[in-house]
């Protein structure tokens, strides 16, 4: 990581407005920008941080991204989980050091590069793409951000439903549009007590997945949550939130999977209520 920068890596630049680019250092190669030109063989053998004059006089730093600059940024053929809801995946989804994850679809691969990272080389993730096209982009920008594909990542074209009892993972990470499909195999094939997260953009979407988590009997602690993230501008005394946000990403849902019956008897979550259950608000099992 400390290291001075290699040709091939890839490099982010950030201007003196705090504008970001991301460049591959082609040691023939020449950045461009509206402040001029900066041979990328400059940067090449100097150490992260420093800085540079553009032809034009602009400053420029040279800094390694990191994973969250890398995906805002990154080539993208199916649209990314964002890093606001990556880290709250992780953490709540519990994906830990030497864990089997078994993950769908591949995208872009910016959420599996996550996993990748929280498994650690002990850990395995294994991950499916349905659309071979958008395999051969994932395994290329995975490769771009990590100078190659690790040894503890198994991409694979095809669904995700077919491989859960062969892959027998102790994590499963949805980011596809009818997660509902993958519970029975996933009521088969998770690890007891393991974890299903899933990702999806609507209300619609979450009330299916919910009825199929109920209707399979095998889950257990299933919750929905949003996360609103948003970014402040300290200036002086300018101190207050941007004007500006992202309204909606993504709902994230967990559950957790059981042996046995869970007693969820019907769909609806009133009917899965036991008789003297406290109703109270906040009284619910859940993220709180
Ligand atoms: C929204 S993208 C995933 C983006 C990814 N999480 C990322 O951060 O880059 C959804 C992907 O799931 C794939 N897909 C849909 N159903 C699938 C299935 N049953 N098995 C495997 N891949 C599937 C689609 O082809 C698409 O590329």
């Amino acid at each position: 990581m400390s290291a001075p920068f290699r040709p091939g890596e890839v490099c982010l630049l950030v201007d003196g407005k705090g504008r970001h680019y991301l460049v591959d250092l082609d040691p023939a190669g020449v950045f461009q920008y509206h402040v001029g030109t900066l041979p990328l063989c400059e940067i090449i053998g100097k150490p992260e941080g420093s800085a540079f004059r553009s032809s034009g006089e602009g400053r420029l730093v040279a800094l390694r991204p990191r994973l969250a600059d890398y995906i805002l940024r990154m080539q993208r053929g199916a649209q990314v989980v964002y890093p606001k809801d990556i880290g709250p995946m992780l953490h709540w989804g519990d994906i830990g050091p030497g864990m089997t994850v078994l993950e769908a679809g591949t995208g872009s691969g910016a959420l599996t590069m996550a996993l990748v990272r929280a498994v650690g080389p002990g850990g395995r993730v294994v991950s499916l793409e349905e659309r071979p096209d958008h395999a051969a982009g994932a395994r290329a920008a995975i490769a771009r951000f990590l100078g190659e594909i690790p040894l503890n990542l198994d991409l694979r074209v095809g669904r995700v439903e077919d491989v859960v009892t062969e892959v027998a993972p102790e994590r499963l990470v949805l980011d596809l549009p009818e997660p509902w499909a993958v519970v029975p195999p996933a009521a088969a094939g998770l690890a007891a007590g393991g974890i299903l997260t899933a990702y999806l953009p609507t209300v619609p979407q979450v009330q299916r997945l919910h009825d199929e988590l109920r209707r399979s009997r095998s889950f257990l602690e299933a919750t929905t949550f949003e996360v609103l993230f948003r970014e402040w501008v300290v200036e002086g005394r300018s101190v207050r939130p941007t004007s500006q946000m992202v309204g909606h990403t993504g709902f994230i849902t967990v559950a957790r999977r059981v042996v046995g019956d869970t007693g969820s008897r019907a769909e609806s979550p009133e009917a899965a209520t036991e008789p003297g259950d406290d109703e109270r608000p906040g009284t619910e099992p859940g993220l709180s």
